[in-house]
């Protein structure tokens, strides 16, 4: 079989390793890919938001199935594309992409089909969002409605803070038309989860849970990031709040979309918190999200290509969907500097055996992978017990050299705290 699979990050990496898996997969392209997934697909220039140049590209090279990563190409409508041109793919179409595209009409479905999530409003007048925040209680929550390359949230302190959050979106436009409307929102409090699943619009199947690390520095501090480094399984979530969760949130959000004719074929990412009054949604993604991929695909015992092509053809519910009884630890090993200001272009030597190593910004010239993004490579440990994973995560990063290479050095600590409680 010849595999497309679109995006360019360490999810996709992940995605592509755990597709090579399958004995029938005779290759994989990847749209646009890196330079260090070069060494596990054929990377072809093409970016994953050129919808046409990717279908003509799928369409020349005979794909037989294609996986849609990353979370633009899917809102603008590539699996409807391709599907029109017969190409089978993993991934949901443009009116159920929206649940990810759309935090206004995320938000609105979960108040029409009493999905929990935080209390909150909508605007598109601005001065109408500057007199409903001036009668909250802070902190508070605004939210630009449209995608924002995951930094469209801002938690506001204070009055002033909320004030020019607002106007950031809405007037001087930071987030472009996705600040047209913004979401406000409750504050809510308590550990996150990350939970992506399987759907066919029949059948949820979760897989296992993680924990991601947005924050840039030790300690959650520092400005958020795309992710520093993620666990799993996530301590915090236990059999009986998954249980929950599959009662009140999983089964619920795909009949809601089932029920708005946008049926969700492909990876549904619940971003859980879960308060004092029980789990709540704080947000959908419409994909795999990055760096959880990272943790949960190297735990996955399942045929990953079996899974997705069931997927497709509505047939989950007779597909196995397991997980080891493992731990697993991603380090996130990025450009001194990131999320603001990085130099790029500097050689990435790995000095010895990892056992699973996904790159993101990396580029190859003249045979040498250099760095050429903020995020370089994720470095994926798995072992027996929590402890057991992230220690041998860091054993590994030291094998990792670049210059001015950053990592935090406390991912999991909360995780591993937690265990002991
Ligand atoms: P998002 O981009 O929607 O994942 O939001 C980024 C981060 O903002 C989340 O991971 C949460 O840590 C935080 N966040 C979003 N919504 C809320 C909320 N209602 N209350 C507290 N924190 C939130
Ligand atoms: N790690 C969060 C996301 O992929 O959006």
């Amino acid at each position: 079989m010849k595999l497309l699979v679109v995006g360019g990050g360490g999810r996709e990496h992940a995605i592509i390793k755990k597709l090579k898996e399958n004995p029938a997969v005779k290759e994989i392209f990847a749209l646009p890919g890196n330079g260090g997934i070069a060494r596990d697909a054929t990377c072809v220039d093409i970016a994953a938001t050129d919808l046409d140049g990717v279908a003509n590209f799928a369409k020349e090279n005979m794909i037989d199935y294609a996986v849609v990563a990353p979370d633009d190409p899917l809102v603008l409508g590539l699996v409807d594309l391709l599907s029109d041109i017969g190409i089978p793919c993993f991934g949901p179409n443009k009116a159920a992409a929206i649940i990810e595209g759309s935090k206004a009409f995320s938000k609105e479905l979960m108040k029409k089909y009493n999905i929990p999530t935080a209390k909150y409003e909508i605007f598109s007048d601005i001065n109408k969002a500057f007199n409903y925040v001036s009668k909250q209680k802070m902190p508070i929550v605004i939210k630009a409605d449209g995608l924002a390359l995951g930094k469209g949230v801002i938690i506001a302190e204070t009055y002033d803070e909320a004030k020019i959050a607002i106007k950031s979106m809405m007037e001087d436009k930071v987030f472009g038309d996705s600040g047209n409307n913004i979401v406000i929102e409750e504050f809510l409090t308590g550990p996150e989860v990350s939970v992506l699943s399987f759907t066919d619009g029949k059948t949820v199947k979760p897989m296992i849970s993680s924990m991601d690390h947005k924050r840039a520095l030790d300690g959650d501090l520092g400005l958020n990031t795309g992710g520093m480094g993620t666990i799993a399984p996530n301590p915090y979530y236990t059999d009986e709040i998954a249980e929950r969760c599959m009662e009140e949130i999983f089964i619920p959000s795909m009949e809601a979309m089932n029920s708005e004719g946008r049926t969700f074929k492909g990876c549904l990412y619940f971003g859980l918190m879960l308060t004092e009054d029980g789990p709540k949604v704080i947000e959908y993604n419409c994909r795999f999200g990055d760096p959880e991929t990272q943790v949960v695909l190297p735990l996955l015992k399942s045929d990953l290509l079996e899974i997705m092509q069931a997927v497709t053809e509505e047939r989950l519910a007779e597909c196995e969907v397991e997980f080891a009884d493992q731990n697993a630890c991603c380090l996130v090993i990025a450009s001194g500097g990131y999320p603001v200001r990085y130099n790029k272009g500097y050689e990435i030597d790995i000095k010895g055996d990892i056992d699973n190593l996904y790159f993101a910004g990396a580029a190859l010239n003249d045979g040498k992978l250099l760095t050429s993004g903020g995020r370089v490579l994720g470095i994926t440990a798995i072992a027996d017990s929590l402890k057991g994973a992230i220690d041998k995560a860091y054993e590994q990063a030291k094998y990792v050299d670049f210059k001015d290479a950053y990592y935090r050095k406390d991912i999991g600590a909360r995780a591993l705290k937690a265990l002991e409680e």
